[in-house]
């Protein structure tokens, strides 16, 4: 199910803040990994963690795409999450719930899907190897995992991403400046370690970024 703009137009009315709400309208209405996440795990029963949420725009485009199990968001932004929370309580949807905490030192016990959306870039190649075998050890049967992250590789479009962070940082909407992109490679090696099997496709949308989606299904 595709959300009609109307839907997108509420979940940004949930945000207090200015900029909140016109970084969601835009958000929601051109990237298309919510879209994808759907795709994946809108008819699943299973909880989903997702690692990195933001503000939450993830959890409210799936309920507004009828998925209806438990969501956990996850984030070290204590602003984030509170705006999360803060937008779950509004939009009165149930079964929402967000903590904050930092994915290098942890996660929450859970057992379900897990989602990663474009914070890999901010881990070093071992801190993101630990993160992606602790999201893996989340996944229960039948559960997947699903990522999009920038890739490293030879491409314009991976120097154009490299650029786009940087911008994130500098206008302050990023806490933290990129430090390492993950390669294909590495995402195939560390979640078969784990026992997931991986597919990885392009995820360039309208955009000019080197994004793509990795799902990993045990
Ligand atoms: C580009 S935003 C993506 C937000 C969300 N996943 C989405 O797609 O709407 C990256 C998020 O990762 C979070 N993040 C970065 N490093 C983190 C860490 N070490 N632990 C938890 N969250 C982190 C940031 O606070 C930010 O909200």
């Amino acid at each position: 199910m595709t959300p009609t703009s109307a839907q997108l137009e509420n979940i940004a009315t949930l945000c207090d803040r200015r900029w909140d709400y016109h970084y969601t309208r835009t958000k929601l209405a051109s990237d298309p990994v919510y879209q994808s996440v759907v795709r994946e795990i809108g008819q699943s029963e299973l909880p989903v963690l997702d690692i990195g949420c933001g503000i939450g725009l993830l959890s409210q485009y799936l309920r507004a795409c009828g998925h209806a199990a438990p969501i956990t968001g996850f984030d070290y932004d204590e602003r984030k999450i509170g705006s999360a929370a803060a937008m779950a309580i509004k939009s009165g949807q149930a079964g929402l719930a967000f903590s904050a905490g930092d994915a290098r030192t942890g996660l929450p016990d859970f057992s379900g899907n897990v989602v990663i959306l474009d914070i890999l870039q901010f881990f070093t190649p071992a801190e993101q190897d630990q993160l992606l075998s602790a999201a893996a050890a989340r996944v229960s049967p039948g559960g997947k995992l699903v990522i999009r992250t920038g890739l490293r590789d030879a491409s314009w479009r991976f120097k154009v991403t490299v650029l786009g962070d940087y911008f994130a940082k500098i206008t302050f909407w990023m806490k933290a400046a990129p430090i390492c992109y993950p390669d294909a490679d590495q995402m195939r090696r560390i979640l078969s370690q784990a026992g997931l099997r991986v597919e990885i496709t392009p995820l360039w949308g309208g955009t000019p970024f080197n994004n793509h989606l990795i799902v990993a299904q045990r």
